[in-house]
């Protein structure tokens, strides 16, 4: 009796997570793949994911006051030799081929990724913060770029760029996938990015600042998770209206 009693609940418990999953699975199908049927194929052999690297830079006494974690792709648009055209041409930046310099002040702290591998590459990231509301953003990247099947190197800056914006003593994060574009010529995609330019306590990143795509994410769970116990509400109320039918039910015989 009692093996049949788990079997069942456990039969129940499954089922319900495979209703779980179902919704949840097709909440986030509509909103995160509108189907748009891919007609052209890219031009290029698409790199998938950047991995995720780490960089810290430290001041003279060896304090850490800038950290950033986050999987970076650039897209650079530039003539080809190869193929005697403009592409664009779409690269990870591994972390392990990457040198990380920098420094910081009181109002302003740089971060200078220089890769030594096939595809050349410096760049630049420039946080400001306003001292008067504690608001930290990225203001500047620049890149320079020299890469083996570019006709000539490239180089591009921006220096009123509004980007990552958080607060001083909190970290910036965006799990999800967002772009930067920097110039005409240069744009970059930023994966499961956490950074923080000002105010670390010790090595650590501050309480995190989430950004808006991943602030979206988080409510179709909890719209969910709220219809369920809505649900779960109506059923126990109707078990108990039930419960009790019955109970003055015996009382009558
Ligand atoms: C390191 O220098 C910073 C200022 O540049 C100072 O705030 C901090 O206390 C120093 N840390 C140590 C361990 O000396
Ligand atoms: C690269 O940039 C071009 C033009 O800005 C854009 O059309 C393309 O979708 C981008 N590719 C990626 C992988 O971000
Ligand atoms: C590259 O293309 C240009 C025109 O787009 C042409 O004049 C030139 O001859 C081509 N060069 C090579 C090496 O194919
Ligand atoms: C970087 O990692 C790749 C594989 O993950 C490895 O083949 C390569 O030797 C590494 N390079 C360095 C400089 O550590
Ligand atoms: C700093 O923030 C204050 C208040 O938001 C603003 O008035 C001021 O213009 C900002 N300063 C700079 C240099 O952006
Ligand atoms: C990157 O910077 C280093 C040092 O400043 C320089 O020697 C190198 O040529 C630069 N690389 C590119 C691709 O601009
Ligand atoms: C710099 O970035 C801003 C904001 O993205 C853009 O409006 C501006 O055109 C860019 N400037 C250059 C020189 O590309």
């Amino acid at each position: 009796m009692a093996q049949i009693g788990a079997v069942h609940s456990w039969y129940l418990g499954v089922t319900l997570q495979l209703i779980l999953a179902a919704i949840l699975h097709q909440g986030f199908a509509t909103v995160t793949a509108p189907p748009t049927p891919q007609t052209t194929t890219p031009p290029h052999t698409e790199p998938g994911k950047p991995e995720t690297g780490n960089y810290v830079v430290k001041t003279s006494n060896g304090t850490v006051c800038l950290k950033a974690s986050m999987g970076l792709q650039l897209n650079i648009t530039f003539t080809s030799v190869s193929k005697n055209k403009t592409v664009q041409g779409v690269v990870n930046l591994k972390p392990n081929g990457t040198a990380t310099s920098g420094s910081c002040d009181t109002d302003s702290a740089t971060l200078r990724l220089q890769t030594s591998e096939v595809e050349k590459t410096n760049l630049t990231f420039i946080f400001v913060l306003n001292a008067t509301s504690n608001k930290y953003h990225l203001n500047e990247v620049s890149l320079s770029a020299a890469w083996p099947d570019m006709k000539k190197p490239i180089s591009a800056r921006n220096s009123s760029l509004d980007y990552l914006r958080g607060t001083l003593g909190y970290s910036y994060r965006c799990r999800n996938e967002q772009t930067l574009d920097v110039s005409p010529d240069f744009s970059m995609n930023t994966y499961q990015l956490q950074v923080q330019p000002f105010g670390l306590k010790g090595d650590q990143f501050g309480a995190a600042e989430e950004c808006q795509l991943d602030e979206d994410d988080m409510l179709i769970p909890i719209i969910v998770g709220a219809a369920l116990a809505g649900l779960v509400l109506i059923v126990l109320l109707a078990y108990l209206i039930g419960r009790k039918r019955s109970h003055a039910g015996y009382q009558t015989i």
